[in-house]
């Protein structure tokens, strides 16, 4: 493939605003990140900032998958990645900020205070880029499902689909009872969301990650697929992925996840941070403070991981184009999810870039709309690949 361009957007006052705000904040980065709900919140009131659902027809996204799984309806392309909303409280407020879609969680099968030094978030300015090792922090999957449930008419009425994002409790050893732990959080998801992802690849939890555990993502899709076809309704399930994965081992993966009936995949999740001398960062990593105290136990996020995402990306597209791919990381342009469409993509998942870029989807959905008007293409439903 052709080297993705990492297209760039100049600063806008409300751009620098942000910064000022993260400069301000910067010794509670977690105040700072979280107070992105209270932007989806309270954008509505707040005037000239144009904060409303999105209404642009030809951003409709219709996701249909040949195995008969229901089909996910997105008012954009963009998705609210998981990590966001981990509590999925409020979730009909980020129509207002433009979003088509999210994805709440993750979810595990009980409560997790997560990881407990500090800090456990930290911006990297010159990258535009965050470092986490939050550790799965979240409120267990019932409390979950059962927001979830209770707003998502709400939700599909402002035009955003739901999946939950559940993974593993970290830490379990004995394979039966760690096998019984995914399978309870699943089914408890499946029964209320649009949609369900499966993180298989938090680097942050200090346990090892089950998307390098071959044989035990196997049992594990089996058994969701199996479970899967004892339901009424068939919904679509996803597997989140890391992506530092090899060609070789991502297409192992890949051929595992196909044979036990996975839709699509997440590509994929934040990056390493024992691994990022393999990425192009502008900071140097000795100088990562913020990234070295955990032990280098976290990942990376934002603008570095973009090019990576492609050539994924574009690996998967190419080698099994029936595969459902959303794409995730580094994702704060429009024209990226242009090209990324182009690719064969069905939708684009983002974060880091809501802490660097003032409304950042409606920007998005706007130089979205801009490339497909100078392309003379009526809609994003025209890029249908299924
Ligand atoms: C603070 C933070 C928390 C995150 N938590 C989760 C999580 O709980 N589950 C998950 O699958 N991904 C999580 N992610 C990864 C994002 O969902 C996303 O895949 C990644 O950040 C790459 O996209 P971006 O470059 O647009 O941020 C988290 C990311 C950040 C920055």
């Amino acid at each position: 493939m052709k080297s993705p361009i990492n297209h760039d957007y100049p600063l806008s006052k409300s751009d620098r605003f942000l910064a000022l705000i993260r400069k301000v904040f910067h010794k509670y980065p977690e105040f700072r990140h979280h107070s992105f709900q209270y932007v989806a919140r309270f954008s509505p009131w707040i005037p000239c900032i144009g904060a409303k659902a999105v209404s642009h027809l030809p951003l409709k996204k219709e996701i249909a998958f040949a195995d008969q799984s229901e089909t996910i309806f997105l008012s954009s392309p963009i998705i609210l990645a998981a990590g966001a909303n981990k509590g999925a409280k409020r979730i009909s407020d980020y129509a207002n900020v433009g979003f088509g879609g999210i994805s709440v969680g993750t979810a595990t099968r009980h409560f997790r205070i997560g990881n407990t030094h500090r800090p456990r978030l930290g911006f990297i300015e010159k990258d535009r880029a965050i470092h986490n090792s939050m550790g799965l922090n979240n409120d267990g999957v019932e409390q979950i499902a059962k927001r979830v449930k209770m707003q998502l008419s709400k939700a599909h009425k402002k035009g955003l689909s739901v999946g939950i994002s559940i993974a593993e409790t970290p830490g379990l050893t004995e394979e039966n009872e760690k096998l019984k732990d995914v399978l309870e959080t699943f089914a408890m998801a499946y029964a209320v969301a649009d949609y369900i992802e499966v993180n298989i690849s938090c680097p942050n939890t200090g346990e090892d990650r089950l998307d390098l555990d071959t044989a035990f993502a196997e049992k594990l899709f089996k058994s969701i697929n199996e479970f899967r076809s004892t339901q009424k309704t068939r919904k679509a399930v996803y597997a989140k992925l890391s992506p530092d994965l090899s060609t070789p081992h991502l297409q192992v993966m890949v051929e595992m996840l196909l044979q036990n009936g996975v839709n699509g995949l997440v590509l994929g999740n934040t990056y390493p941070t024992a691994k990022l001398n393999s990425l192009a960062l502008m900071s140097p990593y000795e100088e990562l403070e913020v990234l070295r105290e955990d032990g280098d136990k976290g990942g990376l996020s934002g603008r570095p991981l973009y090019e990576n995402m492609c050539r994924s990306v574009s690996f998967v597209k190419e080698n099994y184009p029936t595969l459902s791919v959303m794409a995730s990381g580094g994702i704060d342009h429009g024209y990226k999810i242009f090209d990324l469409l182009k690719l064969g993509v069905d939708a684009v998942q983002v974060y880091s870039v809501v802490a660097f870029r003032w409304m950042a989807p409606h920007a998005m959905n706007r130089e979205l709309l801009q490339q497909l008007r100078l392309h003379n293409i009526d809609s994003v439903m025209e890029f249908n690949h299924h």
